[in-house]
Formats: C-alpha cells, sequence, structure tokens
C-alpha cells in the first residue's frame, strides 16, 4: 500500500471544544493541501441519529448505551473511517472510543473500563488521540443553558475530567488545556498534528 494514512481523534469533556477544534482543523489541514475527512460520534448512520436522540433521555439504561455507542462505531468504522484511510484521507473524528469507555464506565459502576474495550475490539484504533481538558465549571459556562443534555452536570463532568486525566497518563495520550482562546488552543493543537504527521513522513 503506497497510500499514506492517519486517523486522528479530538476528544475530552463536554465543553471542552472537540467540535469547534476538530472543524478548524480539518479546515487548516485541508488549506495545507491534504485530502482530509471530518467525522463526529455518534456518527450520521441510523444508531447514530438514534443516539443522538437518547443524549435527550434519561431512561435509557448505561448499557443500552454503551451498546449502541459501540454498534455506532463499529458502523463508523467499517463504513466510513476505513474506506477513507484506505483512500488515503487523514480522518478527523470529533470523538470516539475513549469517550464510550470514559462517559459509559462513570455513568454506572456494573459498566467496567475492560467490557467497554472488549465490545469496541473491532474498531480500529487512531494513530492519535488529543485529549483536551478544562476545567468543568468553565465549559459549562460556555454551554447554552437550556439545552443540556444527560451527560452536562458538574459533579458528573468532575469525575469524567478526572478519568480523562488518568487515562491519558496510562496510555501515553496528549493533553491541551483549552482555558486559552480558541486561536491559541488551535495553535497548539496543530503543532502537535503536524510533528506527528511529519514522523509518518507527510
Ligand atoms: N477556548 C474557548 N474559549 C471560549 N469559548 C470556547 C472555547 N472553546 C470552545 N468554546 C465555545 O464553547 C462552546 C462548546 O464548545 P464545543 O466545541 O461545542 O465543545 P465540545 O464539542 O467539546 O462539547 C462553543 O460555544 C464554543 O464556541
Ligand atoms: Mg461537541
Amino acid at each position: 500500500m503506497d497510500k499514506k494514512s492517519f486517523f486522528l481523534v479530538l476528544d475530552g469533556i463536554d465543553g471542552s471544544g472537540t467540535t469547534t477544534h476538530s472543524k478548524m482543523l480539518a479546515s487548516y489541514l485541508e488549506m495545507l493541501g491534504l485530502k482530509v475527512h471530518l467525522t463526529q460520534e455518534p456518527s450520521k448512520n441510523e444508531i447514530g441519529l438514534l443516539l443522538r436522540q437518547y443524549l435527550k433521555n434519561n431512561e435509557i439504561p448505561p448499557s443500552t448505551d454503551a451498546l449502541l455507542f459501540a454498534a455506532d462505531r463499529d458502523l463508523h468504522y467499517k463504513k466510513e473511517i476505513k474506506p477513507k484511510l484506505d483512500q488515503g484521507f487523514i480522518v478527523v473524528s470529533d470523538r470516539y472510543i475513549e469517550s464510550s469507555i470514559i462517559y459509559q464506565s462513570v455513568q454506572s459502576s456494573d459498566l467496567s473500563i475492560e467490557w467497554i474495550k472488549q465490545i469496541n475490539t473491532f474498531a480500529g484504533s487512531p494513530d492519535l488521540t488529543i485529549i483536551l481538558d478544562i476545567d468543568p465549571k468553565i465549559s459549562l459556562a460556555r454551554k447554552d443553558q437550556k439545552i443540556m443534555e444527560k451527560f452536562e452536570d458538574t459533579k458528573f463532568l468532575v469525575e469524567v475530567r478526572t478519568l480523562y486525566l488518568n487515562r491519558a497518563k496510562e496510555e501515553g495520550y496528549n493533553v491541551i488545556n483549552t482555558d486559552d482562546i480558541i486561536e491559541i488552543v488551535q495553535q497548539n493543537i496543530q503543532n502537535m498534528v503536524i510533528k506527528k504527521l511529519k514522523e509518518k513522513g507527510f
């Protein structure tokens, strides 16, 4: 295979800026003349659309959430991400496996990280995962308070943040703090991504 590809994920607690920065990063890489495919989780397939509705519904058991997120990701990887990688694209995903590992395991002590990893076995691993980090008090203040979804309360997000940081240490993920203005944060992300792309021969 002579086509170079790169699978890059921005993950982090709600309001840390994964959506903002995935979009900006994809535009930047395109501006450099690279082939880029921007995507997000939940994905745009039917399971992803169902998940978007479930995010507004507190009655759904965490185990159902976990299974649906894994099914969405399996389809997302096989039908969208992998084909794009095979065509030599840089795929940028706004959230991926790490969101499931963190959110579903914090949601319920019955769901172990090991089990969540297992049901996600078939989805391919990213070349680079960047964790965006911020104090939940700041991130929640940035969100429109009227349209809060079920994962968006401070106490829950403090636990989520702690687990993101612990797992980042364990897995060797790069962590970027997003307290600063958007332009400075984006610059830090771009610097990190360019360094990794160069290492991969881009
Ligand atoms: N560094 C920042 N400074 C100020 N506002 C920000 C910053 N990063 C993101 N925002 C704003 O915070 C809100 C949440 O950002 P978003 O990218 O949707 O976060 P996420 O996708 O991680 O939940 C958006 O309104 C966005 O414009
Ligand atoms: Mg988002």
